[in-house]
C-alpha cells in the first residue's frame, strides 16, 4: 500500500490549499472526504447550466491581495457584487443600510435629513442596551429595525430578539452614501469556471477517496501517512467525550422555474416573521446567467441535532468553553485541526485560505508566490 506524507481528512478549502502547498513541496497527500464530492461547503451542482451553491451562498470578498492574486492563479474571478435587497411585506429596500434604503424608508433625499432621522431613533434607548432589541435601535432606530432585523433575526436564532443577548450584533453598519455594494472589501467576485474548478485545480496532484469517514477507522487510516490534518468537527474526532459543540443549521429548497429571471438579483432577504424562510438566492445572477430558465433557492434555518449539517457555530460562552477545552486535547495529538468545523467558528473563505497558508508555511510548504 501507497506511503503518503499527509492525510487530509475533509475536501473542503482548507485542504486544498494545504494539498496545493504540499504538492509544491513534491509532499504525497491522500484525502479523504464523507461526502460524495469535494469542495466541503464550497461545491455547487450544475442544474439547466446553471452552477447551483448546494450549501449556501458564496460570494468570495476579501482585502487581502496575497489571497486575491493566489484564486486568481486558478480561476477568473468575475465582477460580481453582492448587493441585496430585502423584501419587507412587498416594500423592496436596498443593502446594507444607506441612502437608498434610507429614501425609500422616509422620502427623504439628504445625507443630512437621514442623519436627523437616525439620531433621533437611536435616541429611543438612553442606558446600556439590555438585548438585542434595544442594541439594534440604539444602533440604526427602531423604523430600520422593525421592518429589516426584528423578523429577520429571530428567524435566524429561533429566538424573540428580546431574549437574544446585545452582543450578537456589535455593529450594523450605515453609510450615508447612495451605494449598495454589501462589502466593504477591496476585492470580491465568483469564479467565472466554478468554484468546483477552483478546488480541482488545488487538489490536481493529491489522492481522493470519496464517500470515506475517516472516523470510522481513525487507526487504519493513521497508518497510511506521516502526518494528519483533520477538518472535520474536532468535538467528533474524540468522539464527543464531553458533549456535543452547538450549531445553528439551514435547510434549503432548490427549485427550477420555467422563467428567465425571477427576482433581479442573486439576494433576496424575507425580513418578515411570517415567512418561514429568511432568503431566496436565484443562482443565476451570481454569474450574469443568461438561461431559458432559473433556480432559486429558499433558505429555511433550523436548529441544530447531532447528524443534522453543522453551518453556524454558535459560540457564545459555555459553547466557546468546550471548543476550549477540545482544543487543548487536540494539540496533544499529532495531528493538525484548520477549517471552520476543526477549529469551530465561522470563517469566510479567504480566511480559510490565509489560515491554511499559515499552517502550512508553518511546516516548511510554501503555496507559491513567496518571495
Ligand atoms: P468545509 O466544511 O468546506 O470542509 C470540510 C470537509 O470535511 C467537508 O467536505 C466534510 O464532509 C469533510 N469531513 C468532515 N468530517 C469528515 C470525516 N470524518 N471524514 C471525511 N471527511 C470529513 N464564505 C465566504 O467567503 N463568502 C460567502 O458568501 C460564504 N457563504 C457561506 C454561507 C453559508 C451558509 C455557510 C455555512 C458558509 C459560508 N461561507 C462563506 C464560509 C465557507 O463555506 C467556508 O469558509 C469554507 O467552506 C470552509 O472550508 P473548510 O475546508 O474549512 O470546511
Amino acid at each position: 500500500q501507497k506511503h503518503y506524507d499527509y492525510l487530509l481528512v475533509g475536501a473542503g478549502l482548507f485542504n486544498a490549499v494545504f494539498a496545493h502547498a504540499a504538492a509544491r513541496a513534491g509532499k504525497r497527500c491522500l484525502v479523504l472526504e464523507k461526502r460524495a464530492h469535494i469542495g466541503g461547503n464550497i461545491h455547487c451542482d450544475t442544474v439547466e447550466g446553471i452552477e447551483v451553491h448546494r450549501y449556501g451562498a458564496h460570494i468570495f470578498h476579501t482585502s487581502n491581495a496575497e489571497v486575491w492574486d493566489f484564486v486568481n492563479r486558478f480561476v477568473t474571478m468575475n465582477r460580481f457584487t453582492n448587493s441585496p435587497v430585502a423584501n419587507y411585506k412587498g416594500e423592496m429596500y436596498n443593502l446594507p443600510f444607506n441612502m437608498n434604503t434610507f429614501s425609500r424608508m422616509w422620502n427623504i433625499r439628504t445625507p443630512a435629513e437621514a442623519l436627523a432621522i437616525l439620531n433621533e431613533q437611536r435616541a429611543e434607548i438612553a442606558g446600556e442596551p439590555k438585548n438585542l432589541e434595544e442594541q439594534a435601535i440604539s444602533l440604526v432606530g427602531r423604523d430600520i429595525y422593525e421592518k429589516l432585523i426584528k423578523g429577520y433575526t429571530e428567524k435566524q436564532w429561533g429566538k424573540a430578539c428580546t431574549e437574544l443577548p446585545a452582543f450578537i450584533i456589535r455593529r450594523l453598519p450605515v453609510r450615508l452614501t447612495y451605494d449598495n455594494n454589501y462589502f466593504n472589501d477591496r476585492y470580491q467576485g465568483i469564479p467565472e469556471e466554478g468554484y468546483d474548478a477552483l478546488v480541482q485545480a488545488l487538489f490536481s496532484e493529491a489522492d481522493i477517496l470519496l464517500n470515506t469517514d475517516y472516523l470510522a477507522d481513525k487507526e487504519g487510516w493513521n497508518l497510511r501517512a506521516d502526518a494528519v490534518v483533520y477538518t472535520g468537527p474536532i468535538d467528533a474526532y474524540f468522539d464527543y467525550a464531553l458533549g456535543a459543540l452547538e450549531y445553528r443549521s439551514l435547510r434549503f429548497e432548490t427549485e427550477t422555474l420555467d422563467t428567465e429571471n425571477y427576482q433581479g438579483c442573486a439576494v433576496v432577504n424575507y425580513t418578515e416573521r411570517d415567512i418561514p424562510y429568511t432568503r431566496i438566492i436565484e443562482h443565476k445572477h451570481f454569474v450574469f446567467g443568461t438561461q431559458q430558465k432559473t433556480v432559486i433557492t429558499r433558505e429555511y434555518p433550523s436548529d441544530w441535532k447531532p447528524g443534522m449539517e453543522p453551518y453556524y457555530p454558535v459560540n457564545d460562552t459555555k459553547n466557546q468553553a468546550l471548543y476550549e477545552v477540545y482544543r487543548e486535547m487536540g494539540a496533544r495529538e499529532s495531528v493538525i485541526f484548520g477549517g471552520r468545523l476543526g477549529e469551530y467558528r465561522y470563517y469566510d473563505m479567504d480566511k480559510v485560505i490565509e489560515s491554511a497558508m499559515v499552517r502550512a508555511r508553518a511546516l516548511g510548504l510554501t503555496v507559491g508566490d513567496e518571495t
